[in-house]
């Protein structure tokens, strides 16, 4: 029995619907792939990783997933990756920009060359920005669409990753904020997901030095929870399913917590 039985028909949220997940080959994108489908969603996964994403596909219903080669940071290849989803199902309900990377993990400015800037702002910025139009594209005539876009706690606080990755994180909030404006006439919704660290391969690669399962634990003031990659897929869901009808414009913080304590000034007493 796979897992898709074990969400009722009565259960699926997103019946029905077409979701294109950018950087769905891995962690959180891998994840919320699997989350949709089995709510339901015929799937398509853009990535550049093309083996990883394949296999996926294949694990999900072959009728409801496809993979597309997709480098977020050429135009040509998002446009070709959103007819995709339209020329296979016929429509695009959800769009996730997700593909991101962390780029050099250099923590100086004066370290920092305008390159290792560019390419990190080139696919979390500049890649969200041509998923979001391309989607809004195929969406405005359908007078619908939920647009997803994954920030991170970054996009809210400095410090906690480089100067490139904060400034392109704290981007794709301001670019939600104007296009949910901008396509709110539309009927299209515009949101992010803000996670704060999970043990993905972006973040072990960037900080090999440290156990990233325990991150979580460590700085959150929420006890007894580790944050998943399904955490954030259950977010992108409720953002991507029409309970979420009159959300538009929010950054779904989620990370216990993290972002609201400043470790410098608690009162609350620290077991
Ligand atoms: N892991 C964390 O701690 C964390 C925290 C906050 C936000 N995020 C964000 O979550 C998103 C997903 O990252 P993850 O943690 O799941 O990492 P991950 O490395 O597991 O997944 C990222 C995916 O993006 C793909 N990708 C990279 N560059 C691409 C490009 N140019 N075009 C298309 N796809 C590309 C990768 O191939 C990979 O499949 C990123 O936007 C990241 O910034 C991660």
């Amino acid at each position: 029995m796979g897992s898709f039985s074990l969400v009722s028909a009565a259960a699926r949220r997103l019946e029905g619907k077409v979701a294109l997940i950018t950087g769905g080959a891995s962690g959180i994108g891998e994840s919320t792939a699997r989350i949709f489908s089995k709510h339901g969603a015929k799937v398509v996964i853009a990535d550049i990783q093309d083996e990883l994403g394949h296999s996926i596909c294949k694990e999900l219903s072959p009728q409801s997933s496809s993979f597309v080669h997709c480098d977020v940071t050429k135009e040509t290849e998002v446009e070709n990756a959103v007819n995709h989803a339209v020329s296979k199902y016929g429509k695009l309900d959800i769009m996730f920009n997700n593909a991101g990377i962390a780029g050099a993990a250099k923590l100086n400015i004066l370290d920092t060359t305008k390159a290792e800037f560019e390419q990190v702002v080139s696919v979390n910025l500049v890649g969200a920005f041509l998923g979001t139009k391309h989607a809004a594209r195929v969406m405005i005539p359908a007078r619908k669409g939920s647009i997803i876009t994954t920030a991170s706690t970054s996009s809210i606080i400095g410090g906690g990753a480089t100067n490139g990755y904060t400034s392109s994180k704290h981007g794709v909030v301001g670019l939600m904020r104007n296009t949910a404006v901008e396509l709110g006439q539309f009927g299209i919704r515009v949101n992010c997901v803000s996670p704060y660290a999970i043990a993905t391969p972006l973040l072990k690669d960037f900080l090999t030095q440290l156990d990233t399962n325990k991150i979580s634990n460590i700085f959150s003031s929420l006890k007894g929870e580790v944050l998943k990659p399904e955490d954030v897929a259950e977010a992108a869901l409720y953002l991507g399913s029409d309970e979420s009808k009159y959300v538009s414009g929010h950054n779904l913080v989620i990370d216990g917590g993290f972002t609201i304590l400043n470790t410098g000034f608690c009162l609350v007493p620290q077991s």
